[in-house]
């Protein structure tokens, strides 16, 4: 088993890896450019969703978001209970709401595959759905309810996991700018040298967690990290009577009630680059379909405008497993739209690697080399 790790990148997935790395008895250094969840972590709605994220088919990425759900009990637990803060959980339940008649053709094959895979979901009609969420627009036809979806508040997840992890003797660099040099050495051992950092900072292994920033690392694994942005825009309504009491999907936007008075409403998907600032458009959108949904928001202002940066990688699957020929290098990025949901599961996975243990799930899809043509893998080994 490595000594000691270095984590670069101190959002969700990083903080993640950097607690259970040292709950399993590693000396682990979090090496963060700026603040800690300040970029796609920060921004998420925290929505525990495996089921309305993923409509399509059962595939390696469904079930390794669903066991990442079945993980969050354990694992919320022992993040609150070492940091003895809350991350508020609410197992709120989730509906899917359908406008049209034609929207429901395809809803029987989707709610055959997921009941196999522990949904518990049911179809409901009209009424059934104005009288779990009595604010929702006459013209909503039908919903699905999926009972075992629930959400975090993204924002005290991280905060409760930094201070887990400082329980842990995790150290943590904030604010050490951007990295200059990661040398991985062939006799073993790592190196990382960033801007604001006075001394490299030394380990057997590293993890790179780095989000949407992730693709910078390439250079010096010989490794293609096709990883880029996604702008999410999003914003959120005063929500003092907690209305909306699930989480609620259209085909537009999703909104998530938080203990907070707010009620969340999400988000664009927008290529801007490394911008995060927000646009006219993309709030208006949100707007628009918040009035049409529920109608008791027409007027309302927002409460609360922002966006994050997505880590989306070219074929939607994340890069998840050691580096080729460079068994001190383990990647954990590209999460993209379920960065939050699939924090415990990647911990574990990345824990696993670093005891040199097989993974309980099979990795292949996730594969961090998939994208590197065979001649330009570099040979440390
Ligand atoms: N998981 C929701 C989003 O990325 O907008």
């Amino acid at each position: 088993m490595p000594q000691s790790v270095i984590v670069l990148g101190g959002g969700i997935i990083g903080l993640s890896c950097a607690f259970e790395a040292a709950r399993r008895g590693m000396r682990v250094t979090l090496i963060e450019p700026a603040a800690l969840g300040g970029q796609a972590s920060g921004a998420a709605a925290g929505m525990l969703a495996p089921y309305s994220e993923n409509t399509e088919q059962p595939d390696s990425f469904f079930q390794l978001c669903l066991h990442s759900l079945r993980h969050f009990p354990e694992w919320i637990a022992a993040v609150e209970e070492l940091s003895g803060l809350s991350a508020e959980w609410v197992r709120s339940g989730s509906i899917n709401v359908f406008m049209h008649e034609a929207d429901l053709l395809p809803i029987q094959s989707r709610l055959r595959w997921q009941n196999e895979w522990g949904a518990d979901a049911q179809l409901i009609d009209a009424a059934q759905l104005r009288m779990l969420e009595p604010r929702l627009a006459q013209s909503a036809v039908a919903g699905i309810f999926t009972p075992h979806e629930s959400h975090v508040y993204a924002p005290k997840l991280v905060t409760a996991l930094e201070a887990a992890c400082l329980k842990l003797g995790v150290t943590i660099l904030l604010q050490a700018g951007e990295v200059d040099e990661v040398a991985v050495h062939p006799s073993g051992g790592v190196t990382v040298r960033a801007k604001a950092l006075e001394q490299p900072v030394h380990a057997d292994r590293v993890v790179v967690s780095a989000g949407a920033w992730s693709g910078a690392y390439e250079r010096w694994f010989g490794l293609s990290i096709p990883v880029h942005p996604i702008r999410g825009q999003i914003c959120s309504f005063e929500h003092p009577g907690g209305e909306v009491r699930h989480m609620v999907f259209s085909s537009q936007a999703y909104w998530v009630g938080k203990r907070n008075n707010r009620l969340v409403c999400g988000a664009s998907e927008d290529v801007a680059g490394f911008q995060t600032h927000v646009t006219e458009r993309g709030i208006g959108r949100l707007i628009r379909s918040s009035n049409k949904l529920f109608p008791f928001l027409e007027g309302k202002e927002t409460a609360h405008r922002w966006a994050g940066l997505r880590p989306a990688t070219r074929d939607g699957q994340p890069l998840l497993g050691k580096v080729e020929g460079m068994p001190a290098v383990i990647m954990a990025a590209g999460h993209y739209r379920n960065g939050i949901l699939l924090s415990p599961v990647t911990a574990f996975i990345v824990a696993d690697l670093l005891e040199g243990k097989p993974s309980e799930l099979p990795l292949q899809s996730f594969d961090p080399n998939r994208f590197t043509p065979i001649p330009y893998r570099r040979r440390f080994v």
